[in-house]
């Protein structure tokens, strides 16, 4: 780093906040996934929005391209450098202020952790309306920037639909405020609702009016062994019709569920194997367990059905659901695909997938789950080496033949730019790149990420995938 940017980056932030030893840089330098990993000159830490608009500022002077990261979580390799790129961490922006009770809404700041806010807000009886396994590492600020989806987006919808305002730090240092927000706000651009999920390629985002959910302590879980995803699809039905409150419909497989039972020490839910697992969880005022009772009654075998009410028990049956994550990570570094398709065609995607990945490339192995209720599954394929993407060609491939996108909620990051083109137009892309154009000329903001400024040749595009 140049004498002058260091000495500019000290005054701003204090030199305990301007990160340079090798040793301190590699949390900040690898994703979750362990896939991607770069190297970064240094890693800055404002701990307000006016710092951050300041280091922006001179970042932007001086040449130095930002990834902008929260709590690292992502999975698609947007939160890392790549190619030099310096780090500007939003923890430190880790306040939770103005809390309207009468409203339900919040302002947290970007690096709150979502369980933070969950902590927060659950004993004065509201509720974040987006959960997510990683919660305790989440920040706020990242979620809205991916839009992150979880495990309720069947009820509420993603982050970007929880997002009344927000604040953020534009390219040019400028101050985008648009807090306390309003439920009611008809003005001009979205723009709040464009940079949720734009992966830190159009601002930073520092601050974020959150809506809330009335807190619904009363809950029930079940657990279903199915023969097949398209039984479990089926019975689903039943219970989106009968049960109210339904908040999360959660699917794996067997494989998946070796590797929890393995890596996690867990015992199996049911004496005897099942060709798919369902799991659902209802929420309400009122103890929803007799009406998800009276729904599963008619639709699931009493024998492969599982149901709990208390906190531990509710939480047992979770585990074998998100611990999926971790068990596949201790396996080995996957590549995770996160597709979605028209719930129409999930079961067909489902076999299909397997069939197409046998055939294109039989070593990798895919362990499948992901929130059946949002048509979103979860495709991470094991045995497959990093820079290897015939498999993900496949997938990605198969997605777009059956209508479906090629991200749900994990974004495209680095990880699935190159098949950006399957499931969006090239106008579509041309408006994203002059949005990009508009609000980052330099590419200073997560260069390189969702797409490349400079649209590929015709020699890029026929270059065979690397693996293929
Ligand atoms: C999940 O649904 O558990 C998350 O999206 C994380 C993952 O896909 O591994
Ligand atoms: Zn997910």
């Amino acid at each position: 780093m140049v004498p002058a940017l260091r000495a500019r980056l000290h005054r701003i932030v204090g030199p305990e906040h301007l990160l340079e030893d090798r040793d301190l840089l590699p949390s900040y330098e690898t994703d979750w996934t362990r896939r991607f990993t770069g190297s970064a000159p240094f890693v800055v830490r404002p701990a307000d929005t006016d710092q951050v608009a300041n280091v922006v500022t001179a970042c932007r002077q001086f040449r130095v391209p930002l990834v902008p990261q929260g709590g690292n979580t992502g999975l698609v390799g947007g939160s890392v450098p790549r190619a030099g790129e310096a780090v500007l961490s939003l923890r430190r922006l880790d306040r939770i202020e103005d809390f309207d009770p009468v409203a339900g809404e919040v302002t947290a700041g970007a690096g709150v952790t979502l369980q933070a806010l969950q902590e927060f807000v659950r004993p004065r009886g509201w509720d974040v309306a987006v959960d997510l396994a990683s919660r305790a590492s989440a920040t706020i600020g990242g979620m809205v920037a991916t839009n992150a989806g979880g495990i309720r987006v069947i009820r509420y919808g993603p982050m970007r639909h929880q997002v009344i305002g927000l604040e953020a730090v534009l390219a040019d240092g400028a101050i985008l405020a648009r807090l306390p927000g309003l439920l009611k706000d008809n003005t001009g651009y979205d723009l709040p609702g464009l940079l949720a999920g734009s992966e830190g390629t159009l601002a930073v985002v520092t601050r974020v009016r959150l809506r809330l959910i009335p807190a619904r302590p009363a809950r029930a879980v079940a657990l279903l062994g199915l023969p097949s995803l398209a039984a479990a699809l089926h019975v689903l039905q039943a219970i989106r019709r009968q049960a109210p409150g339904l908040e999360a419909a959660e699917v794996f497989f067997p494989e998946g569920l070796e590797l929890v039972l393995r890596h996690a020490g867990l015992a199996p839910p049911f004496p005897r194997p099942h060709g798919c697992y369902l799991l659902v969880e209802c929420a309400g005022a009122d103890d929803p367990a007799p009406a998800l009772a009276a729904a599963l009654e008619s639709a699931a075998d009493p024998a492969s059905t599982l149901l709990a009410v208390s906190r531990p028990d509710r939480d047992r049956l979770w585990a074998y659901r998100e611990r999926h994550t971790e068990a596949i990570s201790a396996e080995g570094i996957p590549h995770k695909l996160d597709i979605t398709v028209p719930l129409a065609r999930l079961a067909d995607f489902e076999a299909l997938v397997r069939t197409r990945l046998a055939a294109a490339a039989p070593g990798a192995r895919p362990i499948l789950f992901g929130h059946a209720g949002d048509g979103n599954l979860h495709v991470n394929l094991l045995g497959v080496a990093p820079d290897d993407e015939t498999a993900d060609d496949a997938v990605l491939r198969l997605v777009a033949d059956l209508g479906g996108s090629i991200s749900a909620e994990h974004g495209i990051g680095i990880a699935k730019k190159r098949w950006l083109h399957l499931t969006r137009s090239p106008a579509d892309i041309s408006a994203m790149r002059a949005v990009k154009r508009a609000l980052d000329p330099a590419g200073i903001l997560n260069p390189g990420v969702i797409f490349d400024l400079e649209p590929p040749t015709a020699a890029d595009e026929a270059a065979p995938v690397p693996g293929a």
